[in-house]
């Protein structure tokens, strides 16, 4: 019998939002007349962007041409959209990126899943805790952690609590490590790292000779222009920090699937007898060998993000987004609920009431009102007596949320 990669026995639980739906189905059987509001999965809601739908639509009608076909896509994009990535999102912010240091994938999930390949297998890991558990469950897959403990945190990997007293934003650690899973705007907490707070990743990364892992992929929620969107905007992240940003979220691509990665030409890894090895040299390897592109026609959708129409639209769908945002935070304060994040980020990061842990919370809400959430301990266990509700749903759908929560515990 084929041996199995026994790192895998070690996954302390299943994935997080397959468990969510197989509890939310199983109540929905049991109570065929609930009325079920999804809070769970940060999944949008919105029907994509009209300038999205036409520019898919005719990029669909041009590849049933004899001229218009496109067979397999350049691998790290088209130059339209590697060109409109780097004027929209990074030269409007002072950050200059070339086209090669720019890879256009199929998801940031997949890319912050991935980018630990390229790394070698004994490189300590850092994560926040609470953390996306991609980060976490990739590295334990590859073998890089030993069992999780009691609490579910994995030996080997340095975990940083991000608590209420730091803002969710814990600053570097006091001893190196080799690769740091950074999250700004936070999925789960919904808060965004400060300028300094980057600052001293950064000052420390370069220092230790660590590689951050920056995941931007709710970037386009920012309300503060002064806040950072890019890693890059922070002096000397360039030699550094790799950046994923998505299209899921900012303009409804859940379904349709398209982001990218940025891995700069400064930043380089080293091999065991010392040799500096560009890094942006391994990940264009690894995506040769292991993807085949991006879709045209979804390149061309994700390039109408940025004419000035799907400029306009998705904006109009975020500002949606953070309205929700604003009444569950606002909502939910008012009802007596201790309520973080929602401001630039498109989660809501609550306390959950005196001794219910977050699991139980998950269940005793879905019980009583009927609304999914995601329990914190999810995400870490120090998202123990948190739980994260997202924004993306109607307004009605929010509203009622809402008025069923308050008063509800
Ligand atoms: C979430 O709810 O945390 C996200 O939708 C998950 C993801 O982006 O993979």
């Amino acid at each position: 019998m084929a041996r199995i990669n026994e790192h895998y026995q070690k996954l302390a639980a299943g994935y997080l939002f397959p468990e969510i739906g197989r509890r939310t189905r199983a109540f929905a059987e049991s109570n065929p007349d609930a009325a079920i509001i999804r809070l769970g999965i940060g999944d949008v809601t919105l029907p994509l962007a009209p300038a999205i739908v036409d520019a898919m639509r005719r990029a669909a009608e041009e590849m049933g041409t004899p001229d218009g076909v496109h067979g397999y896509a350049p691998d790290q994009g088209y130059e339209f959209l590697l060109d409109a990535i780097r004027e929209h999102d990074f030269a409007t912010r002072g950050v200059e990126l070339s086209r090669d240091e720019i890879f256009v994938s199929d998801g940031s999930k997949q890319d912050s899943g991935n980018i630990q390949e390229i790394f070698g297998a004994d490189c300590r890991v850092a994560v926040t805790d609470p953390v996306y558990p991609v980060y976490v469950d990739t590295n334990v897959m590859a073998g890089r952690t030993g069992g999780a403990d009691a609490e579910g945190h994995y030996e080997g990997i340095l975990y940083l609590p991000a608590t209420e007293a730091n803002g969710f934003a814990p600053g570097p650690p006091d001893q190196a490590v080799e690769l740091a899973y950074l999250c700004s705007p936070n999925n789960p907490t919904g808060t965004v790292a400060p300028r300094e707070t980057l600052a001293q990743w950064v000052a420390w990364a370069r220092d230790c000779g660590a590689v951050l892992i920056y995941d931007a992929a709710y970037d386009a929620f920012i309300q503060d222009p002064a806040l950072p969107r890019s890693i890059y905007e922070i002096d000397g992240a360039r030699e550094c920090a790799i950046e994923m940003r998505s299209f899921s979220k900012r303009a409804g691509f859940t379904g349709v699937r398209c982001a990218y990665t940025v891995v700069p030409g400064e930043l380089h890894g080293t091999t065991a007898a010392g040799e500096r090895v560009p890094i942006r040299a391994l990940w264009a390897r690894r995506q040769a060998t292991k993807f085949n592109g991006v879709p045209y026609i979804v390149q061309r959708g994700a390039e109408a993000v940025y004419s000035p129409e799907g400029r306009k639209q998705t904006a109009e769908q975020i500002a949606y987004y953070m309205e929700n945002a604003r009444r569950l935070r606002e909502g939910l304060g008012g009802a007596g609920f201790t309520v973080f994040g929602g401001e630039h980020a498109p989660y809501i990061w609550l306390r959950t009431p005196e001794g219910l842990g977050s699991w139980d919370f998950f269940d005793a809400l879905l019980e009583k009102t009927h609304v999914v959430g995601t329990p914190g301990a999810g995400f870490g266990p120090a998202g123990e007596g948190y739980f994260r509700l997202s924004a993306f749903n109607s307004r009605e759908n929010v509203d009622e949320a809402i008025g069923r929560i308050s008063g509800a515990f």
